[in-house]
């Protein structure tokens, strides 16, 4: 795609990718963007770079815009490799740049590549860089979502490139929020940016809470966030701040998601009565298959609804591998202020429902004990207890949901 100018002389040269749907497990069936900046100023100044299968998108980019050796300073707010990878061909082209990154991001950058020559300039917060009638001034945001993280506000812009934090997987022609907005929806961009959150953010809310009030604090003016991922928002820069601060407060829809798996369909007959029930209290339910979802969108629906129902047969004396895999991910996510249940069939002596709420313990969630287990294949008994329990869960879950 062409470079756009998103403030008077700043332009995105970044790359779109349409094609990628697995993004390190991660299933992105909207593709992405690699987001990266390109400051036309006294001193020609880049921020970011781009996946390494794309920098030579990013560079014909600049080209069209100038010389690429004629870039003074290359700004390195976070060096996971969608982003960082691109630098190695960059610096070729503008070998006397100054790389203006922390002094984590330059040991992450010394173990992906051979540095020698790179000339590195460690900044921490408050630093701040002149280029001509812009100042950049750096905002270390360290396990936002690597050590190494950082942003840079440009205060004459209103400008704030945030790199991952407030990004979408979207690969779209459209560079802004209210173009995108215009041709999709608001409910679909919401969607991407609780995918995105739940996906990658979720362990870090204590983190960006604090950061947010930071910046807060420090009353810079925006009114433009580029994100390094997806659209930049320029119609809503402050509501995503706010949703942002929703998110990491754990806020949820009154909801239950029921993730399950199932073998002969014992445990998926039980999700029947079970939605029914809840659905009976008033309240909104989804249910979804694990081996029929990528776990990406079943990480999201968790995260979207206050209550979840945990579904698995019994393999083994334990939980069926896909439950067990799904629960080790969703444990390795620390999610907070959700409550929790499970159901399984099993044929004869059981674990899996025990199980799940081991993993449960382990992620200190609220939960409704004792769950409920059948032998074998649900029989018209089964089902009636199935929808009692669904109709008490909701219940719970309604109780739960008043403390937020
Ligand atoms: Fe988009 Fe943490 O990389």
């Amino acid at each position: 795609m062409k470079t756009v100018e998103i403030k008077p002389d700043i332009h995105w040269v970044g790359a779109v990718d349409w094609a990628v749907r697995d993004f390190h497990g991660y299933v992105t069936p909207k593709g992405t963007t690699y987001n990266n900046y390109l400051i036309l100023d006294d001193e020609v100044t880049l921020v970011d770079t781009v996946k390494y299968d794309f920098k030579r998108v990013t560079v014909e980019n600049i080209m069209s815009l100038v010389d690429p050796s004629k870039i003074k300073n290359i700004v390195i707010n976070h060096i996971e490799p969608d982003h960082g990878s691109g630098l190695a061909r960059i610096v070729a082209l503008a070998p006397d740049a100054t790389i203006y990154i922390t002094s984590k991001g330059q040991k992450g950058m010394e173990r992906h590549f051979d540095t020698t020559g790179w000339n590195f300039k460690n900044v921490k917060t408050g630093d701040t860089l002149k280029t001509g009638k812009y100042t950049l001034t750096f905002l270390e945001t360290p396990m936002l979502h690597w050590p190494d993280s950082m942003m840079t506000y440009i205060e004459k812009a209103k400008l704030l490139i945030s790199q991952d934090a407030f990004g979408q997987h979207l690969a779209t022609t459209e560079r802004f929020d209210d173009e995108y907005m215009e041709r999709a929806s608001h409910a679909e961009l919401d969607h991407a940016v609780l995918e995105y959150y739940a996906n990658i953010l979720m362990p870090f809310g204590a983190l960006i809470k604090s950061k947010i009030a930071e910046v807060q604090k420090l009353g810079l003016d925006i009114d433009m966030i580029a994100p390094d991922h997806g659209i930049i928002w320029r119609k809503e820069a402050g509501n995503i701040i706010e949703k942002y601060l929703d998110l990491a407060t754990g806020k949820a829809e009154l909801g239950v998601s029921i993730i399950y798996d199932t073998m002969w369909q014992s445990t998926e007959l039980m999700t029947l009565p079970l939605m029914q029930g809840i659905k009976d209290e008033g309240v909104h339910c989804k249910v979804i298959k694990l081996r029929a979802t990528p776990m990406s969108g079943a990480i999201t629906d968790f995260w979207k609804y206050r209550g979840c129902l945990i579904g698995s047969p019994t393999l083994n004396n334990i939980l069926y591998p896909s439950v067990a895999e799904y629960l080790t991910h969703l444990r390795g996510l620390r999610p907070k202020n959700r409550i929790m249940g499970a159901f399984g069939s099993y044929g004869w002596g059981g674990g899996a429902v025990r199980d799940a709420y081991e993993e449960f313990k382990k992620m200190k969630l609220e939960m409704v004990e004792p769950g409920i287990q059948v032998l074998y294949k649900p029989s018209n008994e089964d089902e009636e207890k199935c929808y009692d329990f669904g109709r008490e869960f909701a219940k719970k879950v309604v109780e739960y949901h008043k403390k937020f």
